[in-house]
């Protein structure tokens, strides 16, 4: 590589279980004035791709609020099979239908209260890959797994067993990994920019192994875990950290907004 940034960065926020219609159509009021008043979404885009992950009732409202931009919309979550009987799941070809971009996957939350393994993981990336929609897939490892010294062994057994469930030809599509320190999610300790990109730096590595180095110099690898407005520049001008997955930091239009400027 001879650029030492080839990879166009991804700024995505995470709503989580935040937000009402109401809330949303405020909170784009004041994303789109703010971004208008600095010059326009269009010098934002040559820089950043945008999105936002919002839960499915907001995705009518939130494709509203960020029509005539570059902005898209994610789901937090799907089901790898297309149909059926499984209550209160949404597949790739209803989120397609309706109008989403992608879905994070494999969110800690999600592995923590919902039991998500690293095999049901590989397979909703497969089913968005096949359905032709983009997935980001959250790893990382908790406190007492980084204090143990087994962060990268976490890191690795995430993607090689995520990765058993994809095809050689899906990953010829778009993805996104988000490595996400459970330690560093909601309670404002974040990982240091030489923490976060020695962790990008083997994922890459692992992912060049797993897949192809081609595919691994391709891949958008973001941070997420308490990046906000003052950690995000730095964090940023890492030359592995392709990006930022942004929870609390997300709901505010102006403190999202500071980050993309
Ligand atoms: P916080 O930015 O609130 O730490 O959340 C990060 C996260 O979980 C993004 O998916």
């Amino acid at each position: 590589m001879t650029d030492a940034y080839p990879r166009k960065k991804f700024i995505a926020g995470n709503w989580k279980m935040h937000k009402t219609r109401g809330d949303v159509e405020t909170f784009f009021q004041t994303f789109n004035r703010l971004i208008s008043e600095s010059g326009g979404f269009s010098q934002i885009a040559e820089r950043y791709d945008v999105a936002f992950g919002v839960p499915a009732t907001l995705f009518e409202t939130c494709e509203q609020g960020v029509k005539s931009t570059g902005v898209r919309i994610l789901a937090q979550n799907c089901h790898w099979e297309a149909q059926g009987a499984f209550t209160g799941e949404l597949s790739v070809p209803m989120l397609k239908d309706a109008g989403v971009h992608g879905a994070i996957i494999g969110h800690s939350e999600r592995r923590q209260y919902n039991g998500e393994t690293n095999e049901a993981v590989g397979k909703k990336w497969q089913a968005l890959s096949r359905g032709g929609l983009l997935p980001v897939i959250c790893i990382g490892e908790s406190r007492s797994e980084r204090e143990a010294g087994k962060t990268e062994e976490v890191l690795s057994v995430q993607l090689r067993e995520t990765l058993s469930q994809v095809s050689k030809d899906s990953l010829g599509h778009d993805f996104v990994i988000a490595y996400e320190p459970v330690w560093a999610i909601g309670t404002g300790l974040t990982a240091t920019p030489d923490q976060a990109e020695a962790a990008h730096v083997f994922i890459r590595r692992e992912l060049a192994e797993l897949t192809s180095k081609a595919c691994s110099e391709a891949v958008r690898i973001i941070y997420g875990g308490s990046m906000n407005p003052s950690n995000a520049r730095e964090l940023l001008g890492c030359p592995n950290i392709d990006g930022g997955l942004i929870g609390g930091a997300s709901l505010k239009a102006e403190d999202f907004v500071r980050i993309l400027l």
